[in-house]
């Protein structure tokens, strides 16, 4: 099947390159192109060149985008996307001045998500998690990694990640699955958490890798909840089973976190708040993307990642949503792009790389995705129309995103 999309006023993103991902002066690199065309094959980008070039031929599909502009959609590599309640009364709590860390403390939090979540069912969990996906898409997300972690037993990991295959098989969403057994310590572990770790790596993990259901394994390693060495451990098990590391770092402290991330070659550390210099000279020369999520910092109020001292020491930087109930009930990609440039002071060029290529890269699938390429997967949205590029993230709040089409197919 050929579609063709004609008459775009500008296709950005492009990359010819086959790049995997941006570091420093790169991330400055937006390719563009004005009165474009472009070509779809099945699933996948066949060509795209200016207007002038088009020639004569039948296509199955046409579509107009005259005053409007075509983007590579969002990846977002971080989200806890299945989970069962919303947690607003912490919200409130949060308000009249309770920490993050007091309200886990006393059992709020993580584990107040895990009780809800054990209580509902597998497709009760789906149903919501697919209307999650229904609304992101239509935001312009393209592809998403989704965590476990609201179960904190066997059972309901086990329950959280069959929901997350089941969307895979169903969704048109390019979806990537991360069992994150260590996010929180449940009460009767308190004081001994060893034996919590030591049941996730001798049964969660092998119960989750004979039946193939986690790409990547993550902890959450920070003050308050699992250290260094408990990362350790659990990251030596999910290798040998085979699953890739990204990791929660430095959101409360300097935790450790990126060094055992860098030594454990993970795919990504996110989080980030809390970086000194050590922490960005590990990074540098690593295979680690270094992911900010700018929706929690923003939610709760943390110091903000130094995006631009990264960059400017020659680092990627990937920029996700961290979407879930607790820390960023948002999974607006594009809020999150404009966050990026309004307080972390990224050009709209670097902002869309941090967003697009490099969360790919953050999630293992910039092979395929994140840029507008030949060959690549047809994942893009074509804009209302508007002036430039630059309005995306100038406009903060209001939805761009006029039309989307997944893996060829207009939704
Ligand atoms: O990424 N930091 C740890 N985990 C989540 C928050 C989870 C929650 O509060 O429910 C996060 O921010
Ligand atoms: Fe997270």
């Amino acid at each position: 099947m050929l579609t063709l999309i004609k008459n775009i006023k500008q296709i950005v993103g492009i990359d010819r390159t086959n790049r995997m991902r941006l570091q420093g002066k790169e991330m400055a690199q937006l390719e563009t192109l004005d009165d474009a065309y472009l070509i779809i094959e099945d699933e996948k980008i066949k060509a795209f060149g200016p207007m002038s070039d088009l020639a004569d031929s039948k296509f199955d599909l046409e579509y107009d985008a005259s005053g409007r502009l075509l983007f590579p959609s969002f990846c977002d590599s971080h989200t806890h996307l299945v989970y069962a309640n919303s947690r607003e009364h912490e919200f409130v709590d949060k308000i009249r001045g309770l920490s993050y860390e007091e309200i886990a403390k006393r059992g709020g939090g993580i584990l107040n998500s895990a009780k809800a979540t054990a209580a509902a069912s597998e497709d009760e969990l789906y149903d919501m998690a697919l209307q999650r996906l229904d609304e992101a898409m239509r935001l312009g997300t393209g592809a998403i990694e989704i965590k476990s972690g609201y179960g904190l037993s066997t059972e309901s990991e086990l329950k959280l990640l069959r929901v997350i295959r089941r969307l895979k098989e169903h969704s048109p969403l390019t979806i990537k699955s991360n069992f994150l057994g260590a996010h929180g310590i449940p009460m009767e572990y308190r004081g001994h958490q060893e034996d919590y770790v030591d049941l996730v790596i001798n049964e969660m993990i092998p119960k989750v890798a004979s039946e193939g259901l986690a790409d990547f394994i993550d902890v959450f390693c920070d003050q308050g909840f699992f250290t260094v060495h408990d990362t350790e451990r659990i990251l030596e098990a999910g290798i040998k089973h085979g699953m890739r590391p990204k990791i929660h770092a430095n959101e409360m402290a300097v935790s450790g976190g990126v060094q055992v991330g860098v030594k454990y070659g993970a795919i990504s550390v996110d989080h980030l708040e809390q970086m000194g210099d050590a922490e960005i000279e590990c990074l540098k020369g690593s295979e680690t993307m270094p992911t900010i999520l700018p929706g929690c910092a923003f939610f709760l109020n943390l110091p903000l990642s130094p995006a631009r001292k990264m960059i400017d020491s020659g680092l990627s930087v990937a920029m996700a949503s961290d979407y879930n109930p607790g820390t960023a009930p948002s999974f607006n990609m594009q809020l999150v792009l404009s966050m990026a440039c309004i307080r972390y002071r990224l050009t709209p060029e670097e902002a869309f790389n941090a967003t697009t290529l490099n969360t790919a890269y953050a999630m293992g699938v910039s092979d395929i995705l994140g840029s507008i390429a030949v060959g690549k997967l047809a994942n893009f949205y074509i804009s209302k129309p508007i002036s430039t590029y630059e309005y995306m993230p100038y406009s903060f709040g209001e939805n761009k995103v006029e039309s989307v089409f997944l893996k060829g197919r207009k939704l």
